[in-house]
C-alpha cells in the first residue's frame, strides 16, 4: 500500500460512499475514465478486487470494505488535523512555550495577562531559569520564544529589544550612602556586596563595569535569587546591583534606596529571541508582535503609577527610547 496515492484513496472512498463511479466522478470533477484508471491502479497495488458488479450495481468486496474503513479513519484524522490547524490560525487554540531569564519573572507574567485575556484558548508554559540555561534551551530549540537581559552571543539568533532594563545599585533605605550624590565606583568597592550566582546576566554586566574600571568588589556572598538578595539587603547583609524591575512592587514599601553611583544605572535592554532558522507558530508570532507593540506599556505599569515616586534618573532610564536596528 506504500505506493497508493492520496488521490487514489480519495477516488476509492468517494466511489465506495456513493457505490457509483458516475457520482464519484461528478463529485470529484473528474472524467469517468480517470476515475476508472485510478481504481485500476489501486486494485493492482492492493492485489485484490475492491468492487464487484452484480447486475447493474456495484458492491464492495471484503478487501474493499476493509479499505473503506481504513480510508474513513485516514480522512477523519486528516480532517481533525485541518480543523486544529485552522483553530491555531485563528488563535483560538494553541500553546505558547516561553523560556525567560530569572529576572524577567518580575514582568513576564504581568505581560502575559492581557495576551491570555485576548486569546483565552491559548495555554502558556513559562520556564524561568538563568541566562546560561536559557541560552542552552535556545540552542536546543526547546521553546517558542526566549526573553533575555542581553542579546544571545550565538550568531544566527533572531533578537529584538522591547524594553529598557536598567541595573541599579540597591541598598537598605537607612544606608549611609542612601542620601549621597555621585558616589564613586571605588567607594562601592568598600561595601559588602551581594552577588548573583555564576551564569547570571546581572552578575556578568556588573562584573564587566567594575573590571573595566579596574575595581574589585568586596563580594560578601553569592545568592541565586533576586528575592533572596532583596531580603539580604533588607537584613543589612550588604548592597547589590539589581534590575530595577525587581523593585517594581517593592519600591513603595520604602525599605530600599537606589544609590546614585557613577556609571549607574547600567543601561541595558530586554530582548525577545528565537533561533534564526525557526518558523514561528501562529501563536508564537502573535505573542512576539504583542510583546513588541504593547508589552512595554503593560510591564512598565508600576513605573507609571502616580502613587509610586521613583528617582528622576531611574524614570529617565526606564523611559529611554529603544535602540533602532
Ligand atoms: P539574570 O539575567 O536573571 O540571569 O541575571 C537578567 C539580565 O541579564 O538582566
Amino acid at each position: 500500500m506504500r505506493h497508493a496515492t492520496f488521490r487514489q484513496l480519495k477516488v476509492f472512498e468517494t466511489i465506495a460512499r456513493h457505490l457509483s463511479f458516475t457520482r464519484a466522478a461528478e463529485e470529484l470533477f473528474l472524467t469517468q475514465p480517470t476515475v476508472s484508471m485510478q481504481i485500476k491502479q489501486l486494485t493492482d497495488i492492493v492485489g485484490l478486487p475492491l468492487f464487484e458488479q452484480i447486475g447493474k450495481r456495484i458492491h464492495l468486496t471484503d478487501a474493499g470494505r476493509e479499505l473503506y474503513t481504513t480510508c474513513q479513519e485516514i480522512f477523519g484524522s486528516l480532517e481533525r488535523f485541518e480543523m486544529k490547524v485552522a483553530d491555531h490560525k485563528g488563535l483560538k487554540k494553541g500553546r505558547l512555550r516561553l523560556a525567560v531569564i530569572t529576572t524577567a519573572k518580575y514582568f513576564a507574567p504581568r505581560v502575559l495577562g492581557p495576551f491570555c485575556q485576548r486569546y483565552p484558548g491559548i495555554d502558556i508554559s513559562l520556564k524561568v531559569t538563568n541566562r546560561e540555561r536559557v541560552l542552552e534551551r535556545l540552542s536546543e530549540n526547546m521553546d517558542d520564544l526566549y526573553i533575555l537581559g542581553q542579546p544571545p552571543e550565538n550568531l544566527g539568533t533572531n533578537f529584538q529589544p522591547f524594553m529598557e532594563n536598567p541595573l541599579v545599585m540597591v541598598a537598605r533605605a537607612d544606608h549611609p550612602l542612601a542620601k549621597r550624590k555621585n558616589i564613586p565606583l571605588q567607594r562601592i568597592a568598600e561595601e559588602p556586596f551581594i552577588m548573583r550566582e555564576p551564569g547570571s546576566g546581572i552578575r556578568q554586566a556588573t562584573q564587566q563595569l567594575f573590571e573595566e574600571n579596574g575595581i574589585s568588589l568586596r563580594v560578601r556572598m553569592e545568592m541565586g535569587s533576586n528575592e533572596a538578595i532583596k531580603q539580604g539587603i533588607a537584613g543589612g547583609l550588604g548592597i547589590a546591583a539589581l534590575s530595577v524591575h525587581t523593585l517594581a512592587l517593592d519600591w513603595i514599601s520604602g525599605e530600599f534606596a537606589i544609590l546614585d553611583v557613577e556609571g549607574f544605572p547600567i543601561l541595558r535592554h530586554w530582548y525577545i529571541a528565537y533561533p534564526g532558522d525557526k518558523k514561528l507558530s501562529v501563536v508564537a508570532q502573535a505573542f512576539h508582535d504583542y510583546l513588541l507593540n504593547e508589552g512595554r506599556q503593560v510591564a512598565e505599569a508600576p513605573f507609571n503609577d502616580p502613587r509610586i515616586v521613583w528617582p528622576e534618573k531611574i524614570l529617565k532610564a526606564i523611559k529611554a527610547p529603544l535602540p533602532t536596528a
